[in-house]
Order: structure tokens, then sequence, then C-alpha cells
């Protein structure tokens, strides 16, 4: 499919200083976009001014939340080359989110060569700071002008790019969670490995509950007997214990994370043992007991490696490796970010040059 261009006549100025840029505040002069409508298939792929769509107020997505999405970023290396991380993998993904959320699949190789175009466009967009990236984000909902509950037969596909800094403004500073024991994010069968809208929408009153209480974010539990622990919304959540590097294995509830899978892969790269499997809270607890849990960390694209500094769970509260990073996430947080921003050889062939 050919992607038509449309430059815009009034480009914005680019942030002049990257220290201040936050998370997903800002957005670039140009989006992708491209319409489906049954009968026709996914067409009209175009490069467009960045700026305000028109819906109508019974759009579906708008009533019932048929919606999915993707983050990944763009990165400026030190030689002034842009590269992504493992795009295939996100549009892989992004077709496991359509499956469960009944959308109509993408032409996977089409989007990763579409994301290329616009970042291309849009390269002087990629901030030159250290530890700051254009976050890219597609994302796929339902347009039909219909109140009835059913599959969409219209649906819009846009992407839109944004500089930014760090997800958490503690930055690389541990972050504080809070072991969610009232509220579930996800339960077998549901939504929890796809990205969608609704799984977001559901972990907010955890979270401005976990706020009040000075905890940055919450870490789920299983849906069924709040035991089994999951992930955290944002990211997927690791625990070393005795030197081994533990992450709840996929069972359907939990979202496969991209950063997650390839933390695994370093780890096991470099020798140390990874595994995935169901662990409770209390496990972990009985760890911090024994003086054996040495180190937890979160992943993500947005979070990339996150150490977690306190966990609480009811009246515990877990101070983890005194509040600082441990030397696992350490090695991962410089390990996936040496290979993104390009200062280390990437051995695993994960970068994509623009
Ligand atoms: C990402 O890490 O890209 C995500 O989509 C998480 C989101 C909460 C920012």
């Amino acid at each position: 499919m050919e992607i038509r261009f449309e430059q815009t006549k009034s480009p914005k100025a680019k942030p002049t200083d990257e220290s201040k840029l936050g998370f997903g505040h800002i957005f670039t002069d140009h989006m992708f976009a491209m319409n489906y409508d049954a009968g026709q298939g996914w067409h009209d792929a175009r490069i467009v001014p960045y700026g305000e769509i028109s819906l109508s107020p019974a759009a579906m997505c708008l009533h019932y939340g048929q919606e999915i999405f993707e983050g990944l970023k763009a990165y400026r290396t030190a030689d002034g080359t842009v590269q992504l991380f493992r795009p295939d993998e996100n549009y892989k993904r992004m077709n496991t989110s359509a499956e469960r959320m009944v959308i109509p699949k993408i032409d996977e190789e089409f989007m990763v060569e579409a994301t290329k175009k616009l970042v291309e466009i849009e390269k002087d967009w990629v901030p030159h700071t250290d530890g700051a990236s254009l976050y890219i984000r597609p994302f796929i909902f339902a347009t039909d002008p219909f109140v009835g509950v059913k599959p969409a037969d219209h649906y819009l596909f846009l992407i839109i790019l944004s500089p930014s800094g760090p997800y958490y403004s503690t930055g690389l500073d541990p972050v504080k969670i809070y072991v969610e024991q009232k509220y579930v994010r996800a339960v077998r069968g549901g939504t929890g490995f796809a990205k969608t809208a609704a799984n977001y929408a559901i972990s907010l009153k955890g979270q401005d509950e976990a706020h009040e209480q000075d905890y940055e974010q919450v870490l789920w539990l299983d849906g069924v007997e709040q035991k089994y622990i999951e992930e955290v919304g944002s990211m997927n959540i690791f625990f070393v214990i005795d030197g081994e590097v533990i992450t709840p294995e996929l069972t359907g509830s939990v979202l496969p994370g991209i950063t997650r899978k390839s933390a695994l892969e370093v780890c096991k790269s470099k020798g140390i043992k990874a595994t995935e499997r169901r662990i409770t809270i209390q496990e972990v607890a009985d760890a911090y007991d024994a003086g054996k849990l040495d180190e937890v960390f979160g992943t993500g694209t947005a979070a990339v490696i996150s150490p977690v500094g306190h966990l609480k769970w009811g009246d515990k509260v877990m101070t983890i490796n005194d509040n600082k990073i441990g030397p696992i996430s350490q090695m991962l947080y410089d390990t996936m970010t040496g290979i993104q921003w390009g200062k280390i050889e990437d051995t695993f062939g994960w970068t994509v040059k623009i």
C-alpha cells in the first residue's frame, strides 16, 4: 500500500530544554493514519499534519472501548543515527490484541515500514539528551456511529509521536509500589494480555488510592485468589531472590512485555538464572524476612528498567536493597539502554535503523 504524505504548513517549535520534557505531553508535527471499512479492508494510509480528529458522538470506541494500542520508542545514537527497538514485536503483539478485541488484523511488516517512514519525517524531533527518546504510540479504535454492542465495521489506526523523558519523575531512583488487595486488574479468560484501554482504565482507582498513601504504582495480584503476583500495569515485575531472577509467567492475565522478554534474554546471555513462574506475594515476603530478597525491578518500554525501593503489602513495608538500585537491575538498565542508544554493540539484532 502506498503512503500518501501531506506536509504541515505550520511546523511547531521543538522543545529547547529536553530536561523538562516529562512523558507524553508534547506531540510532533505529523501523524500516521489509515482507515478500515468492512468489505474494503485497511486503506488510505497517509502521513498528515498532527491535529484534531472528528468523531461521531456515537462512535463505538467511546461507548464500549473497542480499542488497542502499542508503545515503542525511537532513539538517537551518538553518531546521529535514529533507531527503533524490536518494532516487529510491537506489531506482532498488536495483532494478538486485535484478535482478542475483534479488531481487524494489520500487516505487521507494512506497519514497521510505516513507522520508519513517519519517524524519518519527524527525525528532528528525536531528543538529543541521554535518557530521552521519541515515544511512538500506535492505536486503533472503532468509529462506527452506533450504540449497539457488536464488533465495529469501521476503524481508524493512528500513530502519534511524543518526545519524552523518563516515565517516572524519579528517573532511575527506586519507585515505591503498593500491593493491591482490594481491586483486581485482570482475570483468566479476560483481556489482561492485550494492550487495550480497559486494562488501564480499570487500574486507575487502585493507583489513586496508592497515591494517597504516597506510593507511585500498584502491584496487581491474580484476580481469583489475590495471591499470585501479576504485573504493575505500566510495567512487568521482576524479583531477584537468592541470586535467581524471577518474573511471573504469562498466564493470560499479564501483558507480554517486550522489555520483559528482552531482559530475560539478556540475563540468560550473561549466565544469570532467570525463571518465569508463578510466584506468590507470600513467597516474596518470606524471602524478604529471610534476607534473600536481593532486588525488585519493573520493565517496560516507557519505564525501561525501574528499580523498586519499597514494596508495601498490608502493614508490611519491605525496603529493598536499602532503597538503592541493585547490581542486576543496573546491569539490565545499562545493557538495554546501551543497545537502544547505540552505546554498546547490539549482538541480539534488536535495533532497526531508520
Ligand atoms: C509502554 O510502556 O509503552 C506502555 O504502553 C505503558 C504505558 C502505561 C505508558
